[in-house]
């Protein structure tokens, strides 16, 4: 068995229902997120998952980081299913970043004292002069350089390109094996999503990491992955190699999906 075929996170069956306002006459009305979806993402695989908006990829996203219980289904991290203690280390080994940096950085403190905060929080390094060290080699392999300039800034003081650059620092200072990143370029500038998906593919290209990347943008997922699974209203309608299924899609969702992208000149 190769790095490869080890699975990293795998879901089986998975379900999720979110209780939503309102009662119909029977009780509780819920709303079905995702319906009986498998999947395998391996190690130092780079999947994409596609699907319009309200398909269920956050939710899947979430479900896999083991930051909400399906209502069906399990979900391994390796061979292993999410007790407290896998869960923990999950927290660390596998980073999700998000659509909108502002989520995940606090306004009223410097980029500097949040890395610190993360790197406290999963006891890496020693206090003090080791976790800046940390730090500042992740902002600087993030591409914010030089580093110390951007220590001591507050969010409000970054574009939002760097911004983002920052909540990906965040996440690499804690030496993950794996990103989760959930539409991170879609709140972006178009004239700097090329930046932070550059720095993305740098970095897991020079750490090996594992990318499972999150978009309704299928010409994203096209320059980020090697294998791509489409969900369309909670289900997985499609999988393969990137190439391969945006060449000859089969089913209809997935040619209207590729049918919304304007087409890009090969370069
Ligand atoms: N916390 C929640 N409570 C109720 N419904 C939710 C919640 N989160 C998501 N949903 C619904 O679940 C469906 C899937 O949402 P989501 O996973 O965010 O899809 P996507 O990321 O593909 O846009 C949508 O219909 C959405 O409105
Ligand atoms: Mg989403």
């Amino acid at each position: 068995m190769t790095a490869m075929d080890t699975p990293l996170l795998e879901a089986s069956d998975v379900s999720v229902r979110y209780r939503i306002r309102g009662r119909s006459r029977r009780g509780s009305r819920y709303l079905t997120a995702l319906d009986g979806v498998s999947l395998s993402w391996r190690a130092g695989e780079t999947l994409a998952l596609v699907g319009e908006s309200g398909s269920g990829k956050s939710t899947l996203g979430r479900v896999l980081l083991g930051l909400i219980a399906p209502t069906g289904g399990t979900v391994r991290y390796g061979t292993q299913p999410l007790t407290g203690a896998v869960r923990r280390r999950l927290s660390r080994e596998v980073q999700l970043i998000f659509q909108d940096p502002y989520q995940s950085l606090n306004p009223r403190s410097t980029v500097g004292a949040q890395v610190l905060a993360g790197l406290q929080i999963h006891r890496i390094g020693a206090p003090g002069v080791e976790r800046t060290a940390i730090g500042l080699a992740a902002l600087s392999a993030a591409g914010l350089n030089p580093p110390e300039v951007f220590w001591h800034r507050y969010p409000h003081q970054l574009s939002g390109g760097e911004r983002q650059r920052v909540v990906i620092a965040g996440a690499m200072a804690l030496g993950p094996t794996a990103l989760v990143c959930d539409e991170p370029v879609s709140a972006l500038d178009v004239s700097v999503r090329a930046q932070v998906l550059n720095v993305l593919a740098d970095l897991r290209a020079e750490r090996g990491l594992s990318l499972l990347f999150i978009t309704h943008d299928v010409s994203l997922a096209r320059q980020m992955s090697n294998r791509i699974i489409v969900l369309y209203r909670g289900r997985i309608v499609e999988e393969g190699p990137t190439a391969t299924v945006l060449a000859d899609p089969q089913h209809d969702y997935t040619k209207r999906l590729l049918a919304a992208v304007p087409t890009v000149p090969a370069r």
